[in-house]
């Protein structure tokens, strides 16, 4: 019976691999979405350019790092080059007047929000049946730099990264626990906790830790670091390819029934932080706890996951008691289903994403 039941796994497995890449590959945006995009930034960042010169529109987010849904929305980035400039808020309020004189674009600018943007969308057209949503910021430089890692993480091992991290996106999405704003996880977040446990839970690791390779020729500090954070990392992803191989042979359904029966059981919620700098470190060496008292208004460390290189910046941050209790709820549902191994791992794909 034990023999029986292997078998029975191992199939269900291999079934489910060939599931996650079918339902993905229909996921990715199409190479027609992907030009008209670039169209779009193109156009904008000539815009921008006459009210700043020097200035350079740079995709960051899943547009950039290879976890991109078809219709997922546009993170831009301005960066000027020039040392008189004018302050972000400045910029949102002139660039909003524009892009609302000279373009289609539906414009709404936050000049006064934490991180100053101008949102825009653009409503459904032959071509781009779901239209458009962009956001763009200005400077944010650490944004541009934490993406960079996270394509570098995916272009590793793409088949098992890509794939994960995808149907991750798509699962948190249709069950409605990746709202930031409603107290559950960014994507971002959700990636980071992908990440995590490809570098330092699996044992052999599916992936590297690129924080923690030496760098080939020694580097100076101030090119290793950014507003006073570490931002290097391991990024000649060619050379890394033929120097660097998994011994984790795991397939990817294996990997993802490891990854919920990980976050519903064995991850220290209470106590744990998830750093992939890192590894696994404690809340209070980090000093992230005492701010989640029961009715205290700054709900914070419930959930912590450091940032690559903000490290004093808990990503999850907006997680709160509820939203906490959601995601884990679903970390349990999710294994659940999994265990059960239906028939069809299509069946269990659609049970998932219900
Ligand atoms: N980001 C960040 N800190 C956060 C959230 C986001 O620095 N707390 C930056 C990251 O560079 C991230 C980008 O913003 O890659 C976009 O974040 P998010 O929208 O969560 O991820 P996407 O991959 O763009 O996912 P989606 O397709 O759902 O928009
Ligand atoms: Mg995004």
């Amino acid at each position: 019976p034990a023999q029986r039941k292997h078998a029975s796994r191992q199939r269900f497995a291999a079934d489910l691999s060939q599931c996650l890449y079918d339902l993905v590959i229909h996921l990715l945006p199409t190479l027609e979405e992907l030009a008209v995009k670039e169209d779009v930034r193109k156009l904008l960042e000539r815009l921008i350019r006459t009210i700043e010169p020097d200035s350079r529109l740079l995709s960051f987010g899943s547009t950039a790092n290879g976890f991109s849904l078809r219709n997922s929305d546009m993170d831009l980035c301005c960066l000027i080059d020039s040392e008189e400039r004018l302050s972000a808020s400045d910029l949102v309020v002139m660039l909003g007047d524009l892009l609302e004189r000279e373009t289609k674009f539906h414009v709404k600018p936050l000049p006064h929000a934490r991180i100053p943007i101008v949102k825009l969308t653009l409503d459904p057209a032959p071509g781009l049946p779901q239209g458009i949503a962009c956001d763009i910021g200005f400077e944010n430089r650490l944004a541009l730099e934490n993406t960079r890692l996270l394509m570098c993480y995916a272009m590793i091992d793409p088949a098992r990264v890509r794939t994960m991290v995808l149907f991750l996106k798509v699962w948190s999405k249709r069950r409605n626990i990746n709202s930031p704003y409603k107290g559950t996880l960014s994507s971002y977040g959700y990636v980071l906790l992908v990440i995590f446990f490809l570098v330092h839970v699996k044992n052999p690791p599916v992936l590297p830790n690129l924080q923690q390779m030496p760098p080939l020729r020694s580097i100076s500090p101030e090119d290793t670091h950014l507003n006073g954070y570490n931002i290097w990392f391991f990024d000649d992803i060619d050379l890394l390819r033929q120097r660097w191989k998994s011994s984790n042979t795991e397939t990817v359904a294996e990997l993802l029934i490891d990854f919920f029966k990980y976050y519903s059981r064995d991850f220290n919620y209470t106590s744990g932080v998830a750093s992939i700098r890192s590894g696994l470190l404690k809340k209070e060496s980090k000093g992230w706890v005492s701010e989640h008292e029961r009715g205290s208004p700054r709900e914070r460390n419930r959930l912590c996951i450091e940032d690559p290189f903000e490290t004093d910046y808990n990503v999850a941050r907006c997680v709160t008691r509820d939203g906490l209790y959601t995601i884990r709820g679903e970390f349990m549902r999710a294994s659940r289903i999994l265990a059960s191994r239906p028939d069809r791992a299509l069946v269990a794909i659609a049970q998932l994403c219900e």
